[in-house]
């Protein structure tokens, strides 16, 4: 009876740790709707725009493949803050001014991510691609050269998705069959997604599949990597964690999540983050045998410029040396997975958004397990003594004094 005591008890303070841990203020719902290029009759551009509003304050989020895949974030502390997009500015070479979020007073905070080049390296020897040599990288796909569909036939208003489907104007025709998306998924309340790897989104973050379908390996064992670069404003520092936990429940076989966060310094407003667990997927139902390891490298914040071609430079002013530049290389495949070739497929899911990153509780079954292992020892304990106590009991009554 004791021991089930202390099961409960270390059951409870578990489910209390997970409580106060908990990532969400539950139940925060935001109204989010999508406009497909605002103002712009054509199609022929790429432009997509999720406002998520919430009881006192509005989150937009610009997805755009007007030269590098970009999207920017920002927050505004008003219900009915609006978009405006010049588009005869951002369609020329000097689009500086031409994304604006109105009134101006409103922002809190702002933020680009570009996803700026894929590169593909020989993977024979080692899948990691800081050891790779010069002469092991095939010729480097700029993403701001690419040409995407029209957002017109993936977007879904009710399932809040939308896919930029893109190829690359590679000699070799790499991309005859294949293609590289972006799939955006737009969130209103908190839940955990159901495929894999099934993160754990807020109503203040957004989900972005990064995809490689049949596209052709340049040679045997080809591995990819994407490498990714964040501009915010000045007074914020960019840092990359690492949270390793003992649950996989979720994730099987994978125990790390990485998130690239901004940190405020001297009481800046806003913060933001990137969050991922390092697995990506070698099919778009995939189940825990699908699993490709995902490798991230360290943060570069030296020396990096934003591609002349992004929206990023339509809507901050200047990208002078104020605003912070941080990018991040992220590879798919180990040397014990099959290469790239073999499924023709990966799906690499992160989480884009505001505030905090949300974070992982113990699932309900490691609760348990936890519960039940710390509660064993208390039960072999009391049982133990309890047993004892018997034989004692027992011996005193055997040794009954001669007469
Ligand atoms: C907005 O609403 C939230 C929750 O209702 C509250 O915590 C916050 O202080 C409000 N912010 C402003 C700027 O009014
Ligand atoms: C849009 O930008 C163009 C070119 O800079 C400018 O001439 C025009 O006045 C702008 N339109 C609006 C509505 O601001
Ligand atoms: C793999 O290792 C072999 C032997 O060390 C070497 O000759 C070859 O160039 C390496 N290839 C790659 C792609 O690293
Ligand atoms: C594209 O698919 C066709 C038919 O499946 C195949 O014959 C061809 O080799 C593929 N091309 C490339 C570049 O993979
Ligand atoms: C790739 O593998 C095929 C079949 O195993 C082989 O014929 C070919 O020479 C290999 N190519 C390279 C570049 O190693
Ligand atoms: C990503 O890797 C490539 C190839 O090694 C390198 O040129 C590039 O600078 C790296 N980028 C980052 C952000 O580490």
């Amino acid at each position: 009876m004791l021991g089930l005591t202390g099961s409960w008890v270390s059951l409870s303070l578990l489910w209390l740790l997970g409580a106060l841990t908990g990532a969400d203020p539950a139940g925060y719902r935001r109204k989010v709707s999508l406009d497909y290029n605002p103002g712009l009759n054509s199609s022929s551009v790429n432009l997509l725009h999720i406002r998520a509003v919430g009881q006192n304050d509005t989150l937009h989020y610009v997805w755009s493949t007007i030269g590098a895949p970009t999207v920017l974030l920002v927050h505004t502390a008003s219900g009915s803050s609006a978009l405006r997009v010049n588009w005869t500015k951002l369609l020329s070479p000097s689009p500086s001014g031409a994304i604006r979020v109105e009134p101006a007073h409103s922002i809190l905070y702002s933020k680009a991510v570009v996803f700026t080049k894929v590169f593909e390296f020989n993977g024979t020897n080692s899948s990691d691609l800081s050891k790779a040599r010069e002469g092991h990288f095939y010729p480097t796909y700029d993403l701001a050269n690419f040409t995407w569909d029209s957002l017109d036939s993936t977007m879904n208003e009710t399932t809040l998705t939308a896919t930029f489907r893109g190829v690359g104007s590679d000699p070799q025709g790499t991309f005859r069959n294949g293609s590289l998306s972006f799939r955006v998924t737009a969130y209103e309340e908190s839940r955990r997604d159901d495929p894999l790897p099934r993160l754990l989104h807020t109503a203040n973050s957004s989900k972005v599949e990064f995809i490689l379908h049949k596209v052709s390996p340049r040679g045997n064992h080809s591995r990819f990597a994407l490498e990714i670069l964040t501009v915010e404003e000045g007074g914020r520092q960019q840092r990359l964690e690492s949270i390793r936990s003992i649950d996989d429940e979720y994730t099987p076989t994978i125990f790390e999540m990485a998130q690239l966060v901004s940190i405020p310094l001297n009481h800046s407003p806003g913060s933001s983050f990137l969050q991922w667990k390092t697995a990506a997927y070698s099919s778009w139902d995939a189940k825990r045998e699908d699993t490709v390891h995902c490798q991230y490298y360290p943060l570069q914040t030296e020396n990096r410029t934003v591609p002349q071609s992004s929206i990023a430079h339509a809507y901050f002013d200047e990208l002078r040396s104020g605003h912070g530049v941080a990018a991040i290389n992220i590879s798919f495949g180990s040397e014990d997975q099959e290469a790239y070739e073999e499924k023709g497929y990966i799906r690499w899911s992160a989480l884009i958004g505001f505030g905090k990153p949300p974070q992982e509780m113990f699932s309900p079954l490691v609760i348990a397990i936890l519960a039940v292992a710390l509660g064993t020892p208390v039960v072999l304990l009391v049982g133990g003594s309890v047993a004892a106590l018997l034989k004692r009991t027992k011996q005193s009554s055997e040794y009954e004094p001669i007469n």
